[in-house]
């Protein structure tokens, strides 16, 4: 009986147990974690999660005898069976050495009587480190009024801090949490809330009935309010910044059914979106049920929405279908940036969606020869190879854009309405389950073998997905969208038009962009001092064109404008905002130096993960 048990769980499988995850010591083919009961108080004086993760754990290989969990920072106190009769018995456990990049293994013994289960419930008693890298703690003067905040973030290895588990995006589980907050704050998660009358103040309780890889799994507890939008969507902000939340989100109803419509219902229930502090590491991350997005999207204007749109989008790509390690990072990126586009040019016109895809097209040319020149040209394959590194340094354009490019690419051969089939039934096929890259191209080549399928040769799809750079294929870039704005600058630049008449009027934010990042380094001061005082340019007002102002700024080295580089860093923990100025800082010797002393000022207010990302780039390891 067991055995048979046994082969069922392995068939359940699937494609998940074939993909070895290099980031994760957890060992799928022995054991499953297919759900997780959270109980955790959240210590704001001493910056720690403390409490239980109660796991239940389906036994795969029925001779497995060791649990192997990921953890980081943990203080593991007790391990526990519980049995079936509520008893709970103490079991061995114990921590490997600390890797810099996976955490400590932490393995729990099973001594030979108790494995004769199928299913069986752990309970792990910890507390998390007060420097855990998942958890980011906001003292109110980083908050928009006079409470702290703390949140997690899970994505892509950080889980393991605040929670022992499988931390592998291939092993899906449900869970279920009580969390205890202090009672003036609101805790809320990527899962359902339920309402529990003998509650005590400051407790919270959530239910999360599909399963979702532990990166998904996430908190924020703060000084919350939420306004309903829909029937199915809201947002949840700080009651100052909650009305211009809910102005700048008014069209989210909208977005949810032009997302159906494109890829197939939407299976989450609710869709709100949290507003979070500025020092929020992400333009937005997809939280089940709830994606967490930075402040600086409100422009008060709706013109930076783009970014609800992707995460919205994460609802099919990644976080139905997910990359079964972080080396597919580009299936869950990519296919969230074409969908982005695809859903931007359904809510807002070709000519937004056109605008936006020219930007991002730069972006990425920038980007490979960037990773060319830094001696990391196999870092611009889609298929990424990150074992031994840390996945977050597999986050580029990369996978956003060539990913996009390469669906684009497919769109393009298949035609819209063949492709747009594909990739609802690829949706409903997959959903719930984890997809490599390798299980991606076989089930694309079978698609194609079959009889009126466009003509696409394997070593076409080869050269997107295993080689540098861009291959011949690109589809053309839209970037005649620019022209009107690009004769103006050039007549600007060639003192035909005064700073004054330039017809900045009838520009978008895009337009704007547009402007700013093909002026050239030799501009001279004089004419960047006319437009910065002319249109008063700086650190504040929409983020996209502050960040290519700033970028403007630094690539001429227009000193009078550097204190707005430090400003804008000073109060912004948004990794492409930051990333992008400390990465043109870092081109040049005394870019370096500035960037280090801002640094030392800005790094306390950035996540960890941030903290990373900026070191990296301004003192690398030679
Ligand atoms: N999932 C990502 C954020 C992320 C990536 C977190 C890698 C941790 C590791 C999210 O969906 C995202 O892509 N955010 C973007 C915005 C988007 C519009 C491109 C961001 O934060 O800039
Ligand atoms: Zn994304």
């Amino acid at each position: 009986m067991k055995k048979i048990i046994a082969m069922l769980a392995m068939t359940a499988l699937s494609a998940t147990a074939a993909a070895k995850d290099p980031h994760s010591h957890a060992e799928p083919g022995k054991f499953l974690v297919r759900h997780v009961a959270l109980d955790l108080r959240a210590d704001f004086e001493a910056r720690r999660l403390e409490g239980t993760a109660e796991l239940t754990v389906e036994q795969v290989d029925p001779e497995a005898n060791e649990l192997v969990l990921d953890s980081n920072g943990l203080e593991i106190r007790t391990v526990h069976l519980i049995e079936m009769s509520g008893r709970a018995k103490v079991l061995a456990f114990r921590l490997g050495d600390p890797d810099p990049i996976l955490g400590r293994k932490l393995t729990i013994e099973f001594p030979h009587c108790c494995a004769a289960t199928a299913e069986m419930r752990i309970r792990i008693d910890y507390r998390t480190s007060n420097e855990a890298a998942a958890l980011q703690w906001l003292e109110p003067a980083q908050t928009s009024g006079p409470y702290p905040f703390m949140y997690t973030q899970g994505q892509a290895i950080l889980a393991r801090s605040w929670i022992p588990i499988q931390d592998s995006p291939g092993i899906r589980m449900t869970y279920s949490a009580r969390i205890k907050a202090p009672p003036a704050l609101t805790a809320v998660m990527s899962a359902a809330r339920v309402e529990d009358p003998s509650a005590t103040p400051g407790e919270h309780r959530f239910e999360m009935k599909q399963p979702i890889p532990a990166y998904l799994i996430a908190l924020a507890i703060g000084d919350l309010a939420f306004q309903p939008l829909g029937d199915r969507v809201g947002v949840w902000a700080e009651p100052s910044r909650l009305a211009a939340a809910a102005y700048e989100l008014a069209d989210l109803p909208r977005m949810l059914e032009t997302g159906e419509r494109m890829a197939g219902p939407y299976r989450w229930d609710r869709y709100d979106v949290l507003i979070m502090p500025r020092a929020f590491a992400y333009g937005g991350m997809e939280n089940p049920r709830i994606s967490f997005v930075s402040p600086s999207i409100i422009a008060g204007d709706r013109s930076l929405v783009s970014t609800v749109v992707h995460e919205l989008a994460h609802s099919w790509s990644g976080n139905l279908v997910t990359n079964a390690t972080w080396n597919d990072f580009w299936l869950n990126e990519g296919f969230t940036s074409y969908l982005e586009r695809r859903l931007v040019e359904t809510l807002y016109g070709e000519r937004r969606a056109e605008m936006e895809d020219a930007i991002a097209y730069e972006g990425l040319v920038q980007t490979i020869a960037d990773l060319e020149a830094a001696g990391l040209g196999q870092d611009t394959d889609l298929k990424l190879d990150l074992a031994g590194r840390d996945p977050n340094e597999g986050t580029s354009d990369i996978a956003y854009d060539k990913g996009a490019r390469f669906l684009r690419f497919l769109e393009s051969r298949f035609g819209r309405p063949a492709f747009d089939a594909f990739l609802r039934e690829y949706f409903d096929a997959h959903a719930f389950l984890s997809m490599t890259t390798e299980a991606f191209r076989t089930e694309l080549l079978a698609r194609l073998a079959k009889p009126g399928a466009p003509r696409i040769s394997v070593e076409e799809i080869d050269a997107w997905i295993y080689s540098p750079g861009l291959p011949p294929t690109l589809t053309a870039v839209p970037l005649g969208v620019f022209e009107s704005v690009d004769r103006a600058a050039a007549d600007w630049r060639a003192g035909k038009i005064a700073t004054a008449d330039l017809p900045v009027k009838d520009w978008v934010p895009q337009e704007w962009v547009r402007f700013l990042d093909e002026q050239p380094a030799d501009i001279p001061h004089a004419k960047l001092d006319e437009l910065r005082s002319t249109f008063r340019l700086g650190a504040d007002g929409n983020a996209l064109i502050a960040l290519s102002w700033l970028q403007l700024v630094i690539r001429t080295g227009f000193e009078p404008a550097y204190p707005d580089v430090e400003r804008f860093l000073l109060n912004t923990g948004r990794w492409r905002l930051v990333e992008t100025l400390f990465r043109d800082l870092a081109r040049t010797e005394a870019g370096t130096a500035f960037g280090r002393e801002i640094y030392a000022k800005a790094k306390p207010g950035y996540h960890q993960s941030i903290r990373d990302a900026v070191e990296r780039l301004i003192y690398p390891k030679s």
